[in-house]
């Protein structure tokens, strides 16, 4: 179904068919965007910037491209199209057709699993809010907003779920995401990750390579969902977050550009020698790669995990690409190896059901996922006649959740003693050098077509618009 632009909230699932369900959700439509005037990019509201909006949900031509002043930008509920005959693709009710409603039974754990993945999204607008200040080039400034809005969409989705399927508890839930805030001390955000702050450009690249992708696997994951409004939900907002990941991989990408441009230049690879030039030394990188990957790592939770187990069972939450990756989807008897601590100092392999396995499953997809960027940036080091390599750290390196929570590891997973643990730390992590230097390059440019000194220009620029483009227009 097309969508209609001409409501007040834009919508392709007929919102003006269900008068109640439609005025709760113009009741709740100020809010979010008192939210966003608050929470939102500072500064910026009467910036023109160059933005996509969807105009469709297949996949062909979904976006139209213009210059909005962001407050004005068109927040609203799109869901993928029905697949007719849609059946339940796992778990213990295979086969069946899907749910176009939550069975009562279930209705406890969808909400949380709705809420959990509906705060992440205004979360990451919160944890970028001064960002653009600090912008390198127009391009990126535009980039960040692109994913602000979208973020701010994915909201939507959500809060559009919660409105339509839960009731009471649905609409004061959707309140509740407005009124959790990143990093609040009172009332902060529901996962870790979503409460660090992003004060610089490299950890926005680091955050939208790294844990929007774990976005992409959680959206996944509940596009198989037998609940078919969430299915059709995620499968559009992946659309959208492929482009997150875009940013991300080709920000760092741009930064490992420069950085070997400059080492180039002075013929080393010294860090001080670079910094003096204004560059991001590798192993700097490398430090704030560890630092979000072994953060987002978290985010798909214990290795063993019986709520895995039973949103699995209860057809809730399959794996990515259930359908097309795998023969069975119903796993009563499959078991999974685990390599887990031992507790003596050695690991050993404990056999576990596969369902209980299943946010493990998750986790190695999403380290699969993860090594594509580190090949092309690798490929891009190597090229330049350089040995150094990025290289991910262990899933078991500095783990706050699971097994390998609060095991002291090296980068390579191997077990230290905990005062060598602590003592090498500044070695794979930003120390607050690193940081206060990466804060120091942190100067706005804001000159149609100029790059910050510590980064390459894109490749091309947005919508075959050239790079010397007005992506914003600063009013
Ligand atoms: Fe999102
Ligand atoms: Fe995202």
């Amino acid at each position: 179904m097309s969508i209609d632009y001409s409501q007040k909230i834009p919508n392709n699932v007929n919102l003006s068919n269900d008068r109640t369900l439609q005025r709760a959700l113009e009741h709740w439509q100020p809010h979010f965007l008192d939210w966003w005037r608050e929470m939102g990019p500072h500064d910026f509201a009467s910036a023109d910037v160059y933005l996509r909006t969807a105009t469709g949900v297949d996949a062909q031509g979904w976006a139209s491209y213009g210059t909005v002043k962001m407050p004005d930008y068109r927040w609203g509920i799109f869901l993928a199209d029905a697949i007719p005959e849609r059946k339940i693709g796992f778990g213990d009710s295979f086969g069946e057709p899907v749910w176009q409603q939550v069975p009562g039974e279930f209705r406890s754990q969808f909400r949380r699993l709705i809420v959990t993945q509906g705060d992440t999204e205004p979360a990451s607008v919160e944890q970028q809010h001064l960002l653009g200040h600090t912008c390198p080039s127009l391009y990126d400034l535009r980039n960040l907003f692109q994913v602000n809005v979208e973020e701010g969409r994915h909201l939507w989705a959500m809060v559009y779920l919660l409105h339509a399927h839960f009731g009471r508890d649905g609409r004061e839930e959707a309140e509740e995401l407005l009124a959790r805030h990143s990093g609040d001390a009172d009332k902060p955000r529901i996962l870790g990750t979503f409460n660090e702050p992003i004060s610089d450009w490299l950890s926005f690249f680091c955050f939208t390579y790294f844990t929007d992708r774990d976005g992409k696997f959680q959206l996944k994951s509940l596009a198989e969902s037998s609940f078919d409004p969430l299915a059709r939900t995620c499968r559009f907002m992946l659309t959208e977050e492929a482009h997150h990941m875009f940013v991300g991989e080709t920000g760092i990408g741009r930064v490992v550009r420069r950085t070997l441009e400059v080492m180039k230049e002075l013929g080393t690879d010294v860090a001080q020698a670079l910094r003096g030039q204004g560059v991001i030394d590798l192993p700097l990188l490398q430090r704030y790669l560890n630092f979000w990957f072994s953060s987002s790592l978290d985010l798909f939770g214990s290795e063993v995990s019986s709520n895995a187990a039973g949103s699995f069972a209860n057809g809730i939450k399959g794996r990515p690409d259930e359908t097309t990756q795998y023969q069975d989807h119903v796993c009563t008897d499959a078991t999974y190896e685990l390599p887990t601590p031992d507790g003596k100092g050695g690991v050993q392999t404990e056999k576990v059901s596969l369902r209980n396995a299943m946010n493990e499953v998750l986790r190695v997809a999403y380290v699969r996922d993860s090594e594509i960027g580190l090949k092309r940036w690798n490929m891009q080091i190597q090229k330049a006649g350089h040995d150094f390599r990025l290289k991910l750290p262990s899933t078991r390196f500095r783990r706050s959740i699971g097994a390998w929570a609060n095991v002291p590891t090296d980068l390579e997973g191997r077990f230290i003693a905990r005062e060598e643990y602590q003592r090498r730390l500044p070695e794979w992590l930003p120390t607050p050098a690193d940081r206060t230097y990466v804060q120091s390059l942190m100067q706005r440019v804001s000159t149609p077509g100029k790059m910050a000194g510590w980064i390459a220009p894109p490749d091309r620029g947005i919508n075959n618009l050239g790079l010397d483009y007005e992506y914003v227009r600063l009013n």
